[in-house]
């Protein structure tokens, strides 16, 4: 596959930015915020190809499965956000594992009507999360989210879905900021954990001391979860805002190429091809073992940064769009697009390998997600930050999700695939 620099278009201003951000020593998020905002000004020149069929990402390999439901499976991608007023299972006082920074209403958010919405499906219902169905579900099974802190917000969520309902015991932690961990859930005996890896191949992070850039190795996967593959029996992978930061791109041990690396002298390539890259190495390497797995790619999750990042509202947002109040950003719709489509190969290669109990989804949350700039902490990602009036500079994060808020959603649909793949694997027990 060729690696293209179509997507990269340097703009004016870009090098005086990138210049800060490169030269200031500020913690993680803020590059992010950054870049994250610097992108969404970043027009693309291409014409953005056809979004994949709205219903690809369901697959219905039994017969009778399909007679049984007598219906086509829901597609959970296209709808509108309702208000409900039953509101969630958990709150930031009864779960105990929510981050901090994401912890939005014990830090103050004052308007908490972000909480009272459920997704809708165009031409079907998503289910109220079951914790105890999940459970059931997951039974004597390792369930592992791997990737950036997306996949983190997703299990964050998740583990105070299930908290609601059973006890959940950290066995296991390491790295900086609690970035490895693993809980185990003596109910049902399962156990569910969190792979840092963002950006699922072998990557060296960019950081003070070392490189000012992260550089990535295409070819191969990232060991940290790799190397635990054969223990795990699902697994959730979640990527995409860190392939927006400079990088230089191996393959093979040769620079391929580097995204904004002044002074370095590589050829710009841009990140999409290289997202794709990443993705088909991982989803590979999953496949190579020609075991039984279930494989769930969560798709791109937009921010909302409006104006400017560091003052008050950056994403100030009360309420989810409405639809077609809003469209999808073109960078938004292009990560999705690019991950909708390297599942779909790697689920057709996985049936020509016809590799039995091997399972592939993409868990299509990013037009939902995007429905939802109220769901963003913004400046509630530290306890109180009007406490003493309004200053000047606040750091706002639009790019995670409060807890409880849409990665809820995530989960509830997760389950839905689950108690689909259940269906399916019962139908054909029963002949
Ligand atoms: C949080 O949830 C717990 C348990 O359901 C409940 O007792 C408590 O009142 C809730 N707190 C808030 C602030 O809603
Ligand atoms: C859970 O993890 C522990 C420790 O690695 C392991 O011994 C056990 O077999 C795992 N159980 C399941 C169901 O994956
Ligand atoms: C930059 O790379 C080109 C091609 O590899 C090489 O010919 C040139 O000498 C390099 N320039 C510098 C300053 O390293």
């Amino acid at each position: 596959m060729g690696i293209t620099s179509q997507y990269f278009k340097p703009q004016p201003h870009y090098s005086s930015l990138a210049k800060k951000l490169l030269t200031l020593s500020l913690f993680a998020l803020l590059p992010l915020t950054l870049i994250h905002f610097y992108f969404y000004h970043v027009p693309l020149t291409q014409s953005l190809p056809n979004q994949v069929p709205q219903n690809e990402h369901i697959i219905v390999s039994s017969q009778a499965q399909e007679e049984r439901s007598n219906e086509t499976p829901c597609d959970y991608t296209d709808g509108k956000w309702v208000r409900d007023k039953s509101g969630p299972l958990y709150n930031g006082t009864s779960c105990s594992t929510i981050k901090e920074g994401q912890n939005c209403i014990s830090h103050g958010r004052p308007d908490v009507g972000f909480l009272y919405w459920r997704w809708k499906p165009k031409r079907c219902a998503l289910p109220k999360f079951e914790p105890t169905t999940f459970l059931r579900l997951l039974k004597d099974k390792h369930l592992a989210f791997i990737g950036d802190s997306m996949a983190r917000n997703q299990l964050e969520s998740l583990l105070c879905l299930l908290s609601t309902v059973s006890t959940l015991d950290l066995v296991y932690r390491n790295g900086d900021d609690n970035k490895f961990r693993r809980w185990y859930i003596p109910s049902h005996n399962i156990n569910v954990s969190i792979y840092w890896s963002p950006f699922l191949v072998k990557g060296i992070e960019k950081s003070n001391t070392g490189f000012n850039h992260n550089r990535l190795y295409l070819d191969s996967v990232d060991d940290r979860w790799a190397s635990d593959l054969d223990g795990m029996n699902m697994i959730v992978l979640s990527v995409g805002h860190w392939f927006l930061h400079p990088a230089v791109y191996f393959e093979r041990e040769v620079v391929l190429g580097c995204h904004y690396c002044p002074g370095l002298n590589h050829t710009e390539i841009g990140f999409y091809d290289v997202l794709r890259k990443a993705l088909k190495t991982t989803l590979e390497a999953v496949l190579d073992r020609r075991s039984a797995m279930d494989v769930i790619v969560t798709t791109f999750s937009p921010s909302h940064f409006e104006g400017e990042w560091d003052k008050a509202g950056a994403c100030p947002k009360k309420k989810p769009f409405t639809e077609g109040e809003k469209e999808l950003q073109p960078m938004d719709a292009e990560m999705r697009r690019i991950e909708m489509e390297e599942v779909e190969a790697a689920k057709k290669k996985a049936s020509q390998l016809s590799v039995a109990g091997l399972r592939l989804e993409a868990l299509d949350v990013t037009k939902l997600s995007w429905m939802r700039p109220d769901g963003h902490p913004g400046p509630y990602m530290y306890p109180f930050p009007f406490a003493n009036g309004i200053p000047e500079r606040v750091q706002n994060d639009c790019v995670h999700w409060c807890l409880p808020g849409p990665t809820d959603t995530w989960n509830a649909i997760l389950l839905e695939f689950m108690k689909r793949w259940e269906a399916q694997s019962s139908s054909r027990r029963d002949g």
